[in-house]
């Protein structure tokens, strides 16, 4: 992202924000409430776009795009467990996901599909449990299954607000792995609202304060650095 402002009902939400984001990777947004963590969120899945500046994406301007046309990208966001089909199995929110039409993806045949899902309840920890409804499930694996969810399109992004939101320390715990596992592929550019689950899982982090990009770097870095210290530890 470059210079990116966000102006909604005359107030300015984000001041011209610069976001890096590597190809690999955890980068995780920090900062305290109402600093804009989900409005940049929205800037990079489409769903708002900026007043002013660039968002750009493996090279191509997508500033315009809408969340549609990002997902052809291979730009993906979870959504909270609200999107899961509560009624259905596991097994069939995941082949409803899959299945959806992808034109960057081509046609698939009935054994990619099937091969595709099985590997995706396999890596979400949710083989044992395909058969049962997401609503049985437990809030972390839901949380799972919403992963597995976005990631049926094969992104090379995955953009997720607040995924530990709600979720026990083991948990947490669980979804951090899961989290680190696949950052070593693809991107993951998430919102956390807790430091410390922000630095025990990012291996870049940029701290937003009243709309502006303050600082980005390594858990370390942010440690070190005085206006974090202050904004979060007084
Ligand atoms: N649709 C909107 N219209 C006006 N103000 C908004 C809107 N959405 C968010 N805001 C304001 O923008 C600021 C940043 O909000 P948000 O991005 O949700 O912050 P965060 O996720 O960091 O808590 C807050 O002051 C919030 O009240
Ligand atoms: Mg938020």
């Amino acid at each position: 992202m470059r210079s990116v402002r966000l102006s909604l009902g005359g107030v300015d939400i984000l001041r011209g924000v610069d976001l890096d984001v590597a190809p690999t990777g955890c980068h995780v947004l920090i900062g305290p409430n109402g600093a804009g963590k989900t409005s940049l969120f929205n800037v990079a899945s489409g769903q708002y776009k900026p007043t002013s500046g660039s968002v750009h994406f493996d090279g191509q301007d997508i500033t315009r795009f809408a969340p549609h046309q990002r997902a052809q990208r291979r730009i993906a966001r979870t959504f909270q467990v609200a999107s899961l089909f509560r009624e259905l199995s596991v097994e069939d929110n995941l082949r409803l996901a899959v299945q959806a039409p992808a034109p960057h993806l081509g046609k698939r045949t009935a054994a990619e599909v099937q091969d595709h899902m099985a590997s995706l309840l396999e890596t979400s920890g949710l083989q044992a449990k395909r058969h049962m409804t997401a609503g049985q499930l437990a809030y972390g694996e839901q949380r799972q299954l919403e992963i597995a969810l976005g990631l049926a399109n094969q992104p090379a992004l995955l953009l997720m607000d607040e995924p530990m939101a709600g979720l026990t320390a083991q948990e947490r715990q669980v979804l951090a792995r899961r989290l680190d596992d696949l950052s070593q592929n693809i991107a993951v550019l998430m919102v956390e609202h807790h430091l410390e689950d922000a630095l025990a899982i990012a291996d870049q982090i940029t701290v937003l304060y009243l709309g502006e990009a303050i600082f980005s770097g390594t858990a370390d870095e942010v440690r070190a650095h005085p206006l974090v210290q202050k904004i979060y530890l007084g």
